[in-house]
């Protein structure tokens, strides 16, 4: 059998293209750009014959060869990934569609796809031999980081707005981080983050403001190409806030081609926002390489109330070479949808995972969408995190 260790090779900088090793201690490039994993994409096709994926552990670890943990041992995990794509039940023949996908991340441990990230984010902070790690965050990454973090033994700290949904204050706690409250939305936690990283020895797991969890995301790309059969589907649909899914799965497909696993075209790559909080959607429509912060963000999708992103010219940059678009939902299409979705296919979804289905909605009436398209919907998270708002809304 081939050997199973990871390929990859230097950290780079996809603005300046300075390289850094993957020993730095390092959170953003020098010219303040996110940086990404690079990897010798031959040795990978050498040793990972794609079918052997099929025998391996049913988890995102499974790509092993295509992810930055060195060594074994270094490796935190709840078996997150290998996420089920489930065929539409009810919708699809409702909304004349004959291929509509869900990629159902609300079994992921914590809850929701974030484990994914920060499962890989701790493992490599645990291999560089950090031990304080720190997050502003909308909810799911704050729960998935208290997780790991104590799977770990390592100590964390946990910034988020007041007003998040009850449970990602009740599990950051019974995970033993030390939570902190902040008046406003993840821009003010990131904040609050930038002063105790200067005054106090924590290292940020923001999102893209270190290299990894990215690399855990695009674990969601490689997961599709495979559930295809290495045919990708036409168009995928994801709910954006710092867009790290979004762009770990384009540069997944990117991989993928550099070695030679994808037959036919790429997806298009939609980006969802809510109309209470759209700046990718802003700046898509104004042709803007980057996004302009968005003023008085407001929505029930917490986790799409991001006003700025550190990666907003990626995001922006994979929206448009896929062919996709970007596109904002209201409040309450993206809240009816949510219920929708657990009347008619049995999927209980955080109000995040409802804005796909409510732009599948509008980008079939405009003809973006056609009927034969092979379509997926990400569902990011589980309803049962937002019970609160949920219960108000189906009273
Ligand atoms: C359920 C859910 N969906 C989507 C998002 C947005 O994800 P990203 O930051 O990768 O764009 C979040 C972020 O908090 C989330 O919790
Ligand atoms: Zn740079």
């Amino acid at each position: 059998m081939a050997h199973t260790s990871s390929t990859a090779t230097e950290l780079y900088c996809p603005r300046c293209e300075a390289r850094y090793s993957l020993e730095t201690i390092i959170n953003l490039c020098r010219c303040g750009t996110p940086l990404l994993v690079d990897y010798d994409y031959d040795t990978a096709a050498e040793d990972l014959d794609r079918r052997l994926l099929l025998a391996r552990e049913p988890s995102m670890w499974r790509y092993r060869e295509l992810l930055p943990v060195q060594d074994d041992a270094s490796i935190v995990t709840l078996a997150e990934g290998g996420t089920p794509l489930l065929k539409s039940a009810g919708l699809e023949t409702e909304l004349g569609l004959s291929n509509l996908y869900f990629k159902d991340e609300t079994v992921n441990p914590t809850g929701s796809f974030k484990a994914r990230g920060l499962a890989m984010a701790v493992s490599r902070a645990k291999e560089l031999g950090l031990h304080k790690l720190i997050i502003p965050t909308a909810g799911n990454a704050g729960s998935a980081l208290a997780a790991y973090a104590a799977r770990a033994g390592i100590d964390c700290r946990v910034i988020m707005p007041r007003d998040v949904p009850v449970a990602f204050q009740a599990d950051c706690r019974a995970h033993g981080a030390e939570i902190e409250l902040v008046d406003g939305t993840i821009k003010n936690c990131g904040a609050r983050v930038g002063e105790l990283v200067a005054t106090e020895d924590w290292f940020s797991v923001a999102t893209l403001k270190e290299p990894y969890r990215i690399e855990g995301k695009k674990t969601m790309g490689y997961e599709i190409a495979e559930q295809f059969g290495y045919d990708l589907p036409e168009v995928i649909i994801y709910p954006t806030g710092g867009g790290t899914g979004l762009i770990g799965m384009w540069k997944a497909f990117a991989e993928m081609d550099k070695m030679g696993w994808l037959s036919g075209a790429k997806p298009k790559m939609v980006s969802v926002q809510s109309a209470g909080c759209a700046p990718m959607v802003r700046a898509f429509e104004n042709g803007d390489e980057t996004a302009e912060e968005w003023e008085n963000p407001s929505t029930l999708a917490a986790g799409l109330r991001v006003p700025g992103a550190v990666g907003d010219f990626l995001i922006l940059k994979a929206v448009r070479e896929s062919g996709g678009t970007a596109i904002a939902v209201s409040e309450d299409d993206l809240m009816n949808d949510t219920i929708e979705l657990a009347a008619k296919e049995g999927i209980f979804s955080a109000p995040e995972g409802g804005a796909t289905l409510s732009a599948l909605k509008k980008l079939l009436a405009n003809g973006f969408i056609e009927p034969d398209d092979r379509v997926v919907l990400f569902i990011t998270g589980t309803g049962y995190k937002y019970l609160d708002v949920l219960a108000e809304w189906t009273s």
